[in-house]
């Protein structure tokens, strides 16, 4: 009987049942996507056939003139509606890469494709190892608040980790910034000396105890605290120095401690970044007076929401303890000896963070693996500088991120990060400048050279602990292509959302 598929937005991967497999070799040759659909005469969906179906079917002695409808697959597998997009996206998988959609009468009304849903974070987290087993044992044993084992499990681990005695968990990074500058008493009247390139929660937990942040210029070698200039910051009111591992980075601390030391400073490292990061052979977080954690989702093990502080002293312990619980002694309940907060993780999230830190010496392999195959592709790309690596350091490059000198490769940064939006690669501007933002315009007389321009110039690419080395070829290959080509590519600009259509390359 002869019948036509009627032509619609999918007719390219659509066949009749009544053809031959040479039809069904032709469409799939015409449509590449390795699979078609095949419908009858009412336009029901009856079969499929891919690529290897038929590859097979030949090799088991089929002709090309035999029909199509003879070896096709029956029981397929379809998403229908009306359903949530989501339970249709979740059929698809590295086999199933094309889903025919249908409706209540068998009509093929949509297709899915993973090629049209690929999408390349710059970071997710990977919840394989024992996440779910522990977080069940809360469930089923009601330890769900923050009390219970995994918060103690979690702390003693993670102090094993550093090689410190004291670690204390907490609900984020930001808060863990919050409790070790109260703890140290830092105060209306007080300075504290803070990058300037950095995520902004130093900065802001600093005001919120009601004192100034004073801002320093980073190095252009190590993108943190240059520790050249933190004397020159010192003044009476100087309470303390909170230097950031940014990126992954260790800041250079034998300097900074040195001149904390020589005018009674105290020192918070923002390991927020740079969990398992060394200086000289010493974890970040061991080294100054208190160490702050974030296990924000993007970060190298993650509880959700959360972060730790650490330190070696058990006088700054007992303090950030009693501030992180409401003030509240151990030995009496209800009794606050001061006012302080509720900063604790739960034991849900401790038991997370646990099944992370398990996992952490896999992940950190994994992560040099990928920084090998980052530096190996991008090196020789002129006007392109890979990310920091100081010989004293070691970076565990917490999002790959690279410098783009307009000046050398003629293309600049914001272009770039378009090009790989467009093929599904997600990227991140490197954090603005402190003295730029709103909140500390008082500050816009300084010179911060080196902020500005690696702040301008910087961006980080996909760095997932689970990234697969094709996805990283498939990002270098973008971005060697945008770097031949940029005389083609036009202007785009994405902080503003929008693309701006200049003929000119350079911006
Ligand atoms: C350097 C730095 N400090 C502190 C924080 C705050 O951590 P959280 O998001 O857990 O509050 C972050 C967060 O990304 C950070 O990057």
């Amino acid at each position: 009987m002869e019948f036509v598929v009627m032509e619609n937005e999918f007719s390219a991967l659509i066949v009749a049942t009544n053809v031959t497999l040479r039809d069904v070799l032709a469409a799939l040759d015409r449509n590449g996507k390795g699979v078609v659909f095949l419908i009858d005469c009412d336009q029901v969906m009856r079969g499929l056939l891919t690529d290897s179906d038929v590859r097979r079917a030949l090799l088991h002695g089929a002709s090309i003139c035999d029909p199509a409808e003879q070896y096709m697959n029956r029981n397929y597998i379809f998403g229908t509606l009306p359903k949530e997009k989501t339970e249709n996206i979740a059929l698809l998988d590295e086999k199933i890469c094309s889903l025919p959609i249908l409706d209540a009468a068998g009509h093929v009304v949509d297709i899915l494709r993973l090629a049209d849903l690929w999408r390349l974070p710059v970071m997710e987290p990977v919840l394989k190892g024992k996440e779910v087993e522990y977080v069940l044992d809360c469930l089923a044993t009601n330890w769900i608040s923050s009390q219970g084992k995994y918060v103690e499990r979690f702390e003693e681990s993670f102090g094993m980790y550093l090689g410190l005695e004291h670690a204390l968990s907490v609900s984020n990074g930001t808060a863990a910034l919050h409790l070790a500058l109260a703890a140290l008493g830092v105060g209306p009247g007080d300075e504290v000396i803070i990058p300037d390139l950095t995520f902004i929660a130093p900065a802001s937990m600093t005001v919120l105890c009601g004192a100034k942040p004073v801002f320093v210029d980073v190095c252009r070698t190590t993108w943190t605290m240059d520790p050249c200039l933190v004397e020159a910051c010192i003044t009476t009111r100087t309470k303390a120095v909170i230097p950031v591992h940014l990126y992954g980075h260790p800041c250079d601390m034998d300097p900074i401690m040195e001149v904390a030391r020589r005018y009674g400073l105290y020192v918070i490292e923002d390991c927020a970044e740079a969990l398992g990061a060394e200086y000289k052979g010493r974890m970040v977080g061991s080294i100054g007076d208190i160490g702050v954690f974030s296990f924000f989702a993007n970060k190298v093990i993650t509880t959700g929401e959360g972060g730790m502080v650490t330190t070696g002293s058990a006088e700054l312990y007992n303090k950030m303890r009693l501030l992180r619980d409401h003030g509240m002694t151990r030995e009496k309940r209800y009794w606050h000896l001061v006012t302080g907060f509720n900063y604790r993780l739960t034991n849900l999230q401790a038991a997370i963070g646990l099944a992370q830190l398990e996992k952490i010496n896999v992940f950190m392999q994994h992560r040099e693996i990928v920084v090998k195959r980052y530096a190996e592709q991008l090196q020789d790309i002129q006007g392109i500088h890979l990310p920091p690596q100081e010989i004293w350091a070691k970076n565990i490059y917490w999002l790959y991120s690279i410098l783009i000198d307009q000046e050398q490769s003629g293309l600049c940064r914001d272009t770039l990060m378009r090009h790989l939006a467009v093929h599904g690669i997600d990227t991140r501007p490197l954090f603005y400048p402190l003295h730029q933002q709103p909140p500390f315009s008082d500050q816009v007389d300084s010179h911060f050279p080196n902020a500005d321009w690696l702040s301008a110039s910087g961006l980080s690419l996909p760095t997932s602990n689970n990234i697969r080395l094709d996805d990283v070829d498939k990002v270098c290959s973008v971005i060697r292509s945008v770097m031949k080509n940029k005389s083609i590519f036009r202007n785009y600009d994405i902080r503003q959302d929008s693309i701006e259509t200049k003929e000119t390359v350079f911006c």
